[in-house]
């Protein structure tokens, strides 16, 4: 399980602005699946409150499923042929963060090796049903240039990430959430930061046949930025 919490190892808040770990929890306030910047993403995650602050911190879940469904047919047959980067050392940079090298974060997650990328529609290997993703760290669609691509991407998830396909839950200490990462979005919201607030994580791994990107487009096989295949 891993921390998330803006609440240190003696107990004492988190107050410095130029700290890591406030610029990672505000990070995860955006529309993501969990390690979709990793080789092989989450399959599923468990999420559960020690700590609730007073109000606020609610986590947002989104449903891809009915996202692409409700897409109108020409946009639907558009994405239906497009793949993304993903990273999150660019998601990060967009809120102006660069991680820093011995900080209090543990760095999990900005990941050095190529990834190759992922199609913005997934096909869930247990139902066969297709779902978007379209997360804050996906960028540079490889057929697009850069602006471009930032554009439709952040209109995708403007039409996808809306009612009635999104619920927030605001939390208890005690509860624990399991959901499906593979069609559903997921993201924190924000809260008065001098509150203590302590949430338990853990990603449970995805088999690398389903939920690695290469696999799930068929055989084909996409160049990355990077050159790697
Ligand atoms: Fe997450």
């Amino acid at each position: 399980m891993a921390p998330l919490s803006n609440v240190k190892a003696d107990g004492t808040l988190v107050l410095d602005p130029d700290n890591d770990i406030p610029k990672v929890l505000k990070g995860n306030m955006g529309w993501h699946c969990d390690r979709t910047y990793m080789p092989a993403p989450a399959k599923r995650a468990v999420f559960s409150a020690q700590v609730a602050p007073s109000s606020g911190a609610a986590t947002g879940w989104a449903d891809m499923r009915a996202a692409y469904d409700a897409l109108p047919g020409d946009l639907r047959a558009k994405v239906d042929n497009l793949a993304a980067h993903h990273s999150l050392y660019y998601s990060q940079a967009k809120l102006g963060h660069f991680p820093k090298k011995g900080s209090d974060y543990s760095g999990y997650g900005f990941h050095g090796e190529p990834v190759p990328p992922h199609p913005l529609v997934n096909v869930h290997p247990e139902t066969g049903r297709k779902s978007l993703l379209i997360v804050r760290h996906a960028h540079n669609i490889p057929s697009m240039d850069e602006a471009e691509s930032g554009r439709f991407l952040e209109e995708l998830v403007d039409i996808a990430c809306r009612r009635p396909r999104i619920y927030h839950h605001e939390w208890s200490p005690g509860e624990v959430v399991v959901w499906d990462n593979r069609c559903l979005l997921h993201r924190a919201t924000p809260w008065k930061m001098t509150e203590p607030r302590v949430m338990w994580h853990s990603r449970i791994v995805g088999d690398p046949l389903t939920e690695a990107a290469l696999p799930r487009l068929g055989g084909r096989v996409w160049v990355c930025n990077t050159g790697a295949r």
